[in-house]
């Protein structure tokens, strides 16, 4: 069976933590896209740990993980990464591959990804690890692959840093490097699953263009580069956060114009730890966007949802979310492409009342209080999805399970 598991957001909905949850009755974890701008935390009796290109899965001694087609792959970080896993005793020797088709970001690429944002009279806010300039040195045909590693021909037109690179971290990648293809083709009957990251707002088709990262985060990212053809997939998950945030630029219909201390969006950015995994930038806030929600369920095939953060609304009496945009006048209810509606956007609220009670403790969909059930029902009537599993807290045990996805429907 395949489950594949986005972000429905803007990115930092919970990923990590729901995919190393469902890990536990998977047998292969197969990140599809992106590179070392993700950040994906799973924390586990007290420890927290941070991925960026080692799939979430890693902390079960048993899975396999990989390292799929869509991903860009920074050797550098990526061996620092299993290093630092290694120091926290997380054997992860044979159990880590790569698809041989998936592409390197060289040192020159970090560098032109900087030099592209001073130039752009407006930013797009990115972090700065050469992802776009390898996303578009692929898409140029020019771009360099595992599978390319021995190949002179392939090797001839880079930079003196660049070879030098290739030749420095070759023999730690190739034994690593595998046909993804005839993998999964070979394990067709594990319990696999296939973990995205960004979200459906900054994948480069579906998002929120240009102020978008590069690679796949929808849902087909999975198909085209998972390993596996699109009639193989068996169950897309969105995760969502209670709230949005955002890093970066770019519009954010519903972000709190107040962002002072003491304002709800710094009681938000504190509650939930809003900071960026890989930047440490404070994350922008505001209140849940219904509308691109909606959205992100349609372009991408989401048939179950996952509410992350919902402790984070423990204490307030009140809070709001987005069910329209206003733009110029005109009541709206779809998302549109134009920067500048999304940016003239107004959001329509309506308000929920809080429950006032800690749930970071609740185990089981009975345990919530009513509030917070009316809210998730609200989610689940708007957007005409079922929200089958809930996060009260970072830590893995703090997750219920209303259906387990591992279920065939
Ligand atoms: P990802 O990129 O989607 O994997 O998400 P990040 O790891 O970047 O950001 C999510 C942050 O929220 C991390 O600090 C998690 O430990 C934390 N987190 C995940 N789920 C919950 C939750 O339900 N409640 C709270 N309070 N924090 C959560
Ligand atoms: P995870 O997987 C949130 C944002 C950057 C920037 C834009 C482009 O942890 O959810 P890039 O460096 O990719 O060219 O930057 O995309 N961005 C993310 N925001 N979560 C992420 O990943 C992100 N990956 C990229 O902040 O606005
Ligand atoms: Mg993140």
């Amino acid at each position: 069976m395949n489950i594949v598991v986005i972000g429905a957001q803007w990115g930092d909905e919970g990923k990590g933590k729901i995919v190393d949850y469902l890990a536990a009755d998977s047998g292969i974890i197969v990140r599809f896209s992106g590179g070392a701008n993700a950040g994906h935390t799973i924390v586990l009796g007290g420890e927290r740990y941070a991925l960026h290109l080692v799939p979430s899965g890693i902390l079960y001694p048993d899975k396999t993980v990989i390292l799929g087609t869509g991903m860009v792959i920074d050797p550098e970080a990526l061996f620092n990464e299993l290093a630092g896993l290694e120091k926290k005793g997380i054997d992860w020797l044979g159990r880590v591959l790569i698809s041989d088709r998936a592409h390197i970001v060289l040192p020159s690429y970090r560098r032109i990804d900087k030099e592209l944002e001073q130039k752009r009279v407006r930013p797009i806010g990115t972090t700065g690890r050469g992802i776009g300039v390898a996303y578009s040195m692929k898409a140029c045909r020019d771009g360099v692959r595992l599978a390319d590693l021995d190949d002179p021909d392939r090797l001839v037109n880079l930079e003196a840093e660049d070879r030098a690179f290739v030749e420095a971290w070759k023999d730690r990648l190739t034994p690593m490097s595998i046909d993804l293809v005839s993998y999964l083709r070979a394990h067709r009957n594990a319990y696999t699953l296939f973990e995205g990251a960004q979200g459906a707002l900054l994948d480069i088709d579906t998002g929120s263009y240009p102020f978008v990262s590069s690679g796949m985060a929808c849902s087909a990212g999975a198909a085209a580069q998972g390993g596996i053809g699109p009639r193989k997939v068996d169950r897309v998950l969105g995760v969502f956060k209670a709230y949005t945030t955002r890093v970066g630029n770019g519009p954010f219909p519903t972000e709190f114009a107040d962002d002072s201390p003491g304002s709800l969006s710094s009681y938000i950015r504190e509650t939930g730890n809003e900071y960026g995994v890989t930047t440490g930038r404070p994350r922008r806030c505001g209140y849940l966007d219904l509308v691109a929600l909606r959205y992100a369920v349609a372009a991408n095939s989401i048939d179950r949802l996952v509410l992350t953060h919902l402790d984070v609304y423990d204490e307030l009496e009140e809070f709001e979310a987005c069910v329209a945009y206003r733009i110029r006048g005109k009541l709206v209810e779809d998302f549109p492409a134009a920067i500048r509606d999304l940016e003239g956007a107004e959001p329509v609220l309506r308000k929920f009342k809080g429950w006032k009670e800690s749930i970071a403790a609740c185990t089981a969909w009975d345990e919530l209080p009513r509030k917070a059930k009316d809210y998730v029902a609200f989610i689940e009537e708007y957007v005409e999805t079922p929200i089958s599993m809930i996060s009260v807290g970072s830590d893995r045990r703090q997750t219920m399970v209303r259906e387990s996805p591992w279920t065939r429907s």
